[in-house]
């Protein structure tokens, strides 16, 4: 009894080690124009490896371990092209178009409605997901 409850809290801890941890970020990025701050990409970045990664991948690729079996996957942040969105062929999205597609999610592709979530998280997601493409950086979204 004892032993299993000291494998136990091992496995607890080995699991918490074994996290992926990107290094936080230091300083505000400009991404589609605006400035955002570190803190609010940190806590996008918490959110995403603890609720979004197992599926988007670690480095936004799509290919987490629990996107395996979905078909077709989700896209590849990296490229900065996107699907559900309000703005024409490969334009980058709208925040309105990211933070409604987070919120009601794409239940019959797989994708987990997250409006549960505060506003403000919900942000820092959005804004989070925008660190994986270059795509951002360079471009000035229009409204
Ligand atoms: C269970 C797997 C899974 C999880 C967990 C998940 N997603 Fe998704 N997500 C998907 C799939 C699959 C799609 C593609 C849906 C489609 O093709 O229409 C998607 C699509 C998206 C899109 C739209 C991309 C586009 O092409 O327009 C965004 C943004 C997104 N996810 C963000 C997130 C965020 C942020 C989280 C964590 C809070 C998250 N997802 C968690 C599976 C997942």
């Amino acid at each position: 009894m004892r032993v299993r409850y000291v494998l136990l809290v091992m496995c607890g801890l080995l699991a918490s080690a074994c996290e992926p941890k990107a290094p936080a970020f230091t300083e505000a990025l400009v991404l589609g124009g605006v400035r955002i701050e570190a803190t609010e990409l940190s806590r996008g970045q918490e959110l995403y490896m603890r609720h979004c990664a197992s599926c988007h991948g670690v480095d936004g690729s799509g290919r987490g371990p629990a996107a395996r079996h979905i078909q077709p996957g989700p896209r590849d942040f990296r490229t900065g092209s996107f699907a559900h969105k309000s703005t024409p062929g490969d334009d980058l999205p709208t925040d309105a178009d990211l933070l409604r597609v987070l919120k009601k999610g794409v239940p019959d592709r797989g994708m987990p409605p997250w409006g549960a979530m505060q506003e403000v998280d919900l942000r820092a997601l959005a804004n989070f997901i925008k660190t994986f493409s270059p795509r951002w950086r360079t471009s000035v979204r229009e409204e």
